[in-house]
């Protein structure tokens, strides 16, 4: 497979890779009349010492140790396949230019090359020294646990979204908090969109939510967390997270695909921020929904672990965003296991199932994806017919009825809040094939 001249600089066999060594990656190609093969070595090229054309540049040095391989290639018909490229840890300086210095070589203009029809990349293995030149998350499961007071029973969080969206003032917004937080939610958040729009400041709306939630824990003793999104330029969101700390702030939210990994990172390596860092995954679906071209949510995940979030989104299976195939179910069961299990010593990532989910659907999102979860809705709380307050109350009694292993029709016949949001909403799972 591997004896063509021209492709010698640019392939190994398996056996020559150190795992310790190389920063892997693998794609799915899709070549324009060319191989699985060819389309990875274009890769493989670009992305370390070559180019569109033979170079008279290029010294023994560089190329002995800086091009990239591909090592690995398995072929499902006679153009698209899987690749997998190893590229060699000197040509990179993570230390200097962190995620950016990563993402531009192992995403950077392979996708744009004509010669490729498409291409997706759809995991990434790092090696331990790469992986601890970053921090991580702060908290992690654990840490967010002891917060809220759940270590012990491991229960999974119910978490809302202030709706509208966009629009509710300052006392408004701490209204709607406070009664979701009596009805029993852990974790509450601003929507992606909001930050400081006039109509509802950031510092106002975090003295007033967390008045209202300071009430809650002198009513009920429960600690509920709340994160303001922060989302802005990479090199303001400290300035802002200084402002949502003086406030008050528990926690704090970033968007990051808008904001970018460096503003994680930022937040999370920043040792006088002591609160966990939630992240909203929105405009991911630009670079993760074509299955052929783009890249996968587990590379986001794993970047979002290196760059410290404590809670990221990863999806539903059921839901507005709900996913809805099998494969792609099971993708989201592999991210989440990958955010709650080992990685270099950093901790672990909550994963959080947000997106249409409302309390028809939300023991199913538990039981098929596990107790540590950060299950949340918007609509499917503050729209219950009976407010907010019931609405969270039901997504508890959703929640309840999974652990306990009874389907929610039937654990709806003596709950009212759910018995009526079943009414609403019915709970019907998905459309899988
Ligand atoms: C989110 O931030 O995940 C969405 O705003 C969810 O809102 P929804 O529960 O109303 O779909």
């Amino acid at each position: 497979m591997f004896d063509d001249e021209s492709v010698k600089p640019f392939t190994a066999s398996p056996e020559e890779i150190e795992p310790e060594k190389n920063i892997i990656a693998t794609y799915y190609v899709e070549g324009r009349n060319i191989s699985p093969l060819e389309a990875g070595v274009k890769i493989a090229a670009e992305e370390s010492i070559g180019t569109w054309t033979e170079i008279t540049t290029a010294t023994d040095w560089c190329v002995r140790n800086l091009a990239a391989k591909v090592y690995d290639c398995r072929n499902d018909n006679e153009s698209t396949g899987v690749v997998k490229i190893a590229y060699p840890d000197e040509l990179f300086d993570v230390e200097t230019g962190g995620i950016p210095n990563i993402l531009s070589i192992v995403a950077g203009n392979l996708f744009g090359m004509s010669s490729l029809r498409n291409v997706r990349l759809l995991d990434l293995q790092f090696p331990s020294e790469v992986v601890r030149l970053f921090k991580g998350p702060k908290f992690g499961i654990d840490g967010i646990r002891k917060l809220v007071g759940t270590l012990e029973s491991r229960r999974p969080h119910l978490g809302t979204i202030i709706k509208p969206k966009v629009g509710l003032n300052p006392k408004d917004t701490a209204a709607v908090a406070y009664e979701a937080a009596m009805g029993g939610v852990d974790f509450i958040k601003d929507d992606e969109t909001l930050t400081n729009q006039r109509f509802c400041p950031l510092a106002d709306r975090i003295t007033s939510v967390m008045e209202a939630l300071d009430r809650v824990r002198s009513e009920t003793g429960r600690t509920v967390l709340y994160s303001p999104d922060i989302t802005t330029e990479t090199h303001r969101v400290l300035d802002l997270a200084d402002v949502a700390l003086e406030h008050g702030a528990p926690a704090l939210m970033v968007d990051v695909i808008p904001s970018g990994f460096s503003a994680v990172r930022a937040l999370a390596e920043d040792p006088s921020i002591n609160v966990p860092v939630h992240v909203h995954r929105c405009m991911h679906a630009v670079m993760t929904r074509n299955p052929k071209h783009g890249i996968s949510m587990m590379v986001v995940a794993k970047l979002v672990r290196m760059a410290g979030g404590d809670q990221l989104h990863t999806g539903t299976v059921a839901g507005k965003m709900g996913e809805k195939s099998k494969d792609a179910m099971n993708d989201i069961i592999r991210i989440n296991e990958f955010m709650r299990g080992g990685f270099h010593g950093l901790k672990t990532t909550f994963p959080v199932a947000s997106g249409g989910v409302h309390p028809g659907i939300a023991a199913a999102n538990v039981e098929l994806l596990g107790r540590d979860l950060v299950i949340q809705a918007g609509g499917g709380i503050h729209g219950h017919p009976d407010g907010t307050r019931a609405g969270a109350i039901a997504m508890r009694q959703s929640i309840d009825a999974a652990l306990e292993g009874v389907p929610v029709e039937e654990y709806s016949k003596d709950h009212e809040e759910l018995r009526i949001a079943l009414q609403k909403w019915g709970s019907k799972f998905s459309d899988f094939d």
